[in-house]
């Protein structure tokens, strides 16, 4: 059982894609095993997120893509979750459309605002619905794939 006071911390997304700002759950992959390692803990909720599309703005195209698959894989995950719920349902829905029509305008237009903030409306809702609904089996196995492979994470979503 959490002891320890919970430090506060502020999340800033420079990629449309994780949703980190609205979960409770982190990554860190042990470089000398190649195993990569999920941490899901409260203390890892970010207690403000500063959601700003221009900070997303110098992401290069590959990032783009991979963290904007990720986002659409949050979105669809959280939706056929067995834990899925309407509300879920509600954010996941609204996440897929934000992504689905701004993804491919943000990999074209870096300065395209308008597809950066659809993009990280989606991300973030998608982050809130996977956060509640959890994912499904696509990134059970996309996480061996990634550390044994080194494939960015949203290409081995896809
Ligand atoms: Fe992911």
């Amino acid at each position: 059982m959490w002891t320890a006071p919970i430090i506060p911390h502020i999340a800033i997304p420079t990629t449309a894609g994780t949703g980190s700002e609205a979960t409770d759950v982190t990554i860190i992959t042990n470089t000398a095993t190649d195993v990569k390692m999920m941490i899901k803990h409260p203390a890892f909720m970010p207690t403000i997120a500063i959601v700003d599309p221009y900070l997303t703005c110098s992401a290069p195209p590959p990032v783009i893509a991979a963290t904007g698959v990720d986002a659409l894989c949050h979105a669809v995950e959280a939706f056929l979750s067995r834990k899925a719920h309407p509300m879920t349902h509600t954010l996941a829905r609204s996440a897929i459309t934000h992504i689905t029509s701004s993804l491919q305008r943000s990999y074209d237009d870096p300065h395209d605002l308008d597809a950066k903030e659809g993009m990280c409306i989606g991300s973030l809702q998608a982050g809130m619905a996977f956060s509640n609904a959890s994912v499904t089996l696509v990134h059970g196995m996309s996480r061996p794939i990634g550390a044994l492979f080194h494939v960015p994470h949203g290409i081995s979503n896809a």
